[in-house]
């Protein structure tokens, strides 16, 4: 059940930041250590509080228009072939959520250069942008394996060479009078740089509600399903299967509502793997299914890093577990394996066999339900959940299908 309601903004945005980065090591805490750079500076500049929490807001999520960790990489190195489709696609996603709204332009607008913009640098949106600019372009000049205060004069100097026409020269003097301190340079290195974030940046006060959670829910989502064109809508599934399922089985409305989201972020682990895996048409090798296996650890880490909603991590973390212990990760057994843990894993294999693959076509009901009663007789998925799908099947797959339409759309005009 979804706890006591409050679920705290820069708890929610940290944790899903720092997952975004989880794709390869090179990028650790990439997002959230721009974020602080652009939080400074902007304090440096004088930004009132509501448009300094956006411009952070917006930092912590400033490429997560490049969806997989190979864009991603690319963007790190300075080798991406196309800046501005990242930007253009990271604005989209980001205003699909009211709260995130105001982020979405500054997100747009983070790699254009002064010499673009036709209104002064006094106008709010191209003071956050570039700043934006600047603490992404600094960051992206650290190196990782130096002592930090052995390369901050050069790195002043570095960016202090960026010509006029990239960056406005007030960024240049606001970095500098905030990189006289050490602090700023050992706090933005520090591996502890989450926590001290938690406990001063922007968004602390700010109270998620499920309804808000939910939408948040489907944001994510498509952060992780339309990396690949075949799970464009695989969580937009789930998310309706589960729920609906729930509300059959007699759970509360509160429950219902917090499986939606438990559905839509299942598979949020999956951002740590990459496409080279996702996307392969064919077996996987042991190799890549350890990969794999990942997936439900990240979820489980994320979701229950965020605090007040642990079990919606639960439900949405245990989807591979089986009643007999021979699932993954955690190898729980149906004593451990609550209502709402059984139903997110028939709705994920229930949603899955009704999907296209690569390598075969959706499968009709016979087909599905043989497959999933025959886990349901061996023990290793709930009986009683999958009988009550079979009953309701029609009513459950049409709903699956209506949501993931919507899904399908939202990609459409996304990209
Ligand atoms: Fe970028
Ligand atoms: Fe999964
Ligand atoms: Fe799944």
């Amino acid at each position: 059940m979804y706890h006591n309601g409050t679920i705290n903004l820069l708890n929610l945005a940290l944790s899903l930041s720092d997952a975004l980065d989880l794709g390869s090591p090179i990028l650790f805490q990439r997002q959230i250590r721009s974020a602080f750079v652009a939080w400074q500076l902007g304090q440096a500049a004088s930004l009132p509080p509501e448009p300094l929490k956006n411009l952070f807001m917006a930092a912590l999520f400033h490429d997560l228009g490049a969806l997989s960790p190979d864009e991603k990489v690319a963007l790190y190195r300075g080798q991406a072939e196309n800046l501005d489709a990242h930007c253009v696609r990271g604005g989209r996603l980001l205003q699909t959520v009211p709260i995130f709204e105001p982020c979405a332009k500054i997100v747009r607008y983070h790699h254009r250069q002064w010499r673009a913009w036709s209104e002064p640098i006094e106008n709010q949106l191209v003071l956050q942008s570039q700043i934006l600019f600047l603490a992404d372009t600094l960051e992206r000049f650290i190196n990782r394996e130096q002592y930090i205060l052995h390369q901050n004069d050069e790195l002043i100097s570095r960016v202090s060479s960026l010509s006029d026409n990239q960056i406005h020269p007030l960024m240049i003097d606001l970095l500098k009078s905030v990189a006289r301190r050490e602090d700023f340079w050992l706090d933005l290195t520090s591996p502890r740089l989450y926590s001290i974030l938690l406990h001063s940046a922007p968004g602390r006060g700010i109270e998620v509600e499920l309804g808000q959670l939910i939408i948040i829910s489907e944001f994510v989502r498509n952060l992780i399903d339309f990396r690949s064109k075949f799970t464009v809508t695989h969580s937009a599934g789930v998310s309706a299967a589960a729920s609906m399922i729930a509300s059959l089985f007699g759970l509360t409305e509160l429950e219902t509502e917090s499986m939606k989201v438990a559905g839509n972020l299942h598979d949020l682990g999956k951002m740590a793997i990459p496409n080279s895996i996702l996307e392969k048409n064919g077996k996987l090798t042991d190799e890549e299914f350890a990969v794999i296996r990942q997936h439900t650890y990240v979820t489980y880490m994320v979701l229950s890093s965020i605090g007040g909603i642990q079990q919606i991590a639960e439900w949405a973390a245990f989807h591979h577990e089986r009643l007999d212990g021979s699932g993954y990760p955690f190898h729980l057994t149906s004593k451990q394996l609550g209502i709402g843990s059984r139903i997110v894993s028939i709705a994920d294999i229930f949603t899955a066999l009704a999907e296209e693959r690569p390598y075969r076509h959706g499968m009709n009901k016979n087909d599905a339900m043989s497959i999933l009663k025959d886990l349901g007789n061996k023990r290793l998925l709930d009986i009683n959940i999958i009988k009550l799908l079979d009953a309701n099947y029609e009513q459950i797959h049409w709903l699956t299908n209506e949501a993931q339409k919507k899904a399908m759309d939202t990609y459409l005009q996304i990209y």
